[in-house]
């Protein structure tokens, strides 16, 4: 059975589904998107990556392509009739169709795509073993915070990675870790005290990431966000990725250094395991 995916108001077999060259999301990467995991059919924390969504739109003047009750709704229907149990579903919002021109066209009418992706999150290996990372500069545009499809720097570091043999890379600014290539970067320092990147225009507001702190709030678990350093990443106790895709997995070398012990620790399983239990018990 060929896998069903949600093009411009139509449910169509993925070998039907086609978009217009004219589409801005192709010519100009003038377009947003978001990733909202599924575990057991459902969504988790889907109304934060809608409101993400919403502000993405926004900050770009993009109009909007749907209301969230209709993208909720077509979210659950991809879920069905693509029988997805564990995957996620990605959603593409673009300036829509117009003749190539930088700046707006007079009556944009925004386009909207969505498929979904079966994938193994809860047993991901990585999330038993660690993963071991590089750094690469972070050379993209200054509006981080906004989820554009705009990727070529993450591909680029992406693929760095890979040809350096390990799984992941993050991006480094003035001498401090921005964020993961996909994900939001942590560490935990020889006390005990978790460390993440205060939020701005350099990085992306992550979602796993809200919730993730808001359980550690919860737990009374010293943590501050700031910027911190390859330096300090190297000399951590642990260190841990966060996203959608990943939920949290454990880093356990940066450029060649283990960190702590070299394996996964007591913190960022114990997250993970934290994170799945509660978004759980929320999703849709
Ligand atoms: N990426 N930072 C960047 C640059 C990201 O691309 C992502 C997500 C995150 C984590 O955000 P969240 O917790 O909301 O997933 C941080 C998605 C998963 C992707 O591009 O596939």
């Amino acid at each position: 059975m060929s896998r069903i995916v949600y093009v411009n108001g139509e449910f169509v077999a993925e070998e039907n589904a086609v978009v217009s060259v004219f589409d801005r999301g192709f010519l100009f990467a003038d377009a947003v998107y978001e990733v909202s995991s599924v575990l057991e059919g459902k969504l988790i924390d889907n109304d934060a990556h809608l409101k993400r969504l919403r502000r993405s739109l926004g900050e770009l003047r993009i109009p909007s392509p749907a209301t969230d009750e209709e993208i909720i709704r077509v979210q659950h229907e991809l879920i069905d009739r693509n029988q997805l149990q564990e995957g996620l579903i990605y959603l593409q919002a673009t300036r829509g169709c117009a003749d190539r021109d930088f700046a707006f066209p007079a009556n944009p009418s925004a386009g909207l795509v969505m498929f979904s992706q079966a994938k193994t999150l809860i047993e991901a290996p990585q999330a038993r073993q660690g993963i071991a990372i590089i750094t690469v500069p972070d050379i993209r545009w200054k509006r981080r915070d906004i989820k554009t499809v705009g990727l070529l720097a993450q591909v680029m570091a992406k693929q760095a990675a890979k040809d350096a043999g390990v799984s992941d890379a993050w991006m480094v600014e003035d001498g401090f870790v921005t964020e993961g290539s996909s994900n939001n970067a942590f560490i935990v320092d020889a006390n005990g005290k978790l460390i993440t990147r205060h939020l701005g225009n350099e990085i992306l507001p992550g979602i796993t990431r809200a919730s993730v702190l808001e359980l550690v709030e919860q737990e009374n678990i010293v943590f501050e966000e700031r910027s911190f350093t390859v330096d300090e990443a190297m000399n951590a106790s642990e260190a841990f990725i966060t996203s959608a895709t990943t939920f949290v997995w454990p880093v356990v070398e940066i450029d060649g250094v283990k960190i702590g012990t070299g394996k996964p620790g007591v913190f960022a399983p114990k997250l993970r395991e934290f994170y799945l239990k509660n978004s759980l018990a929320r999703a849709e």
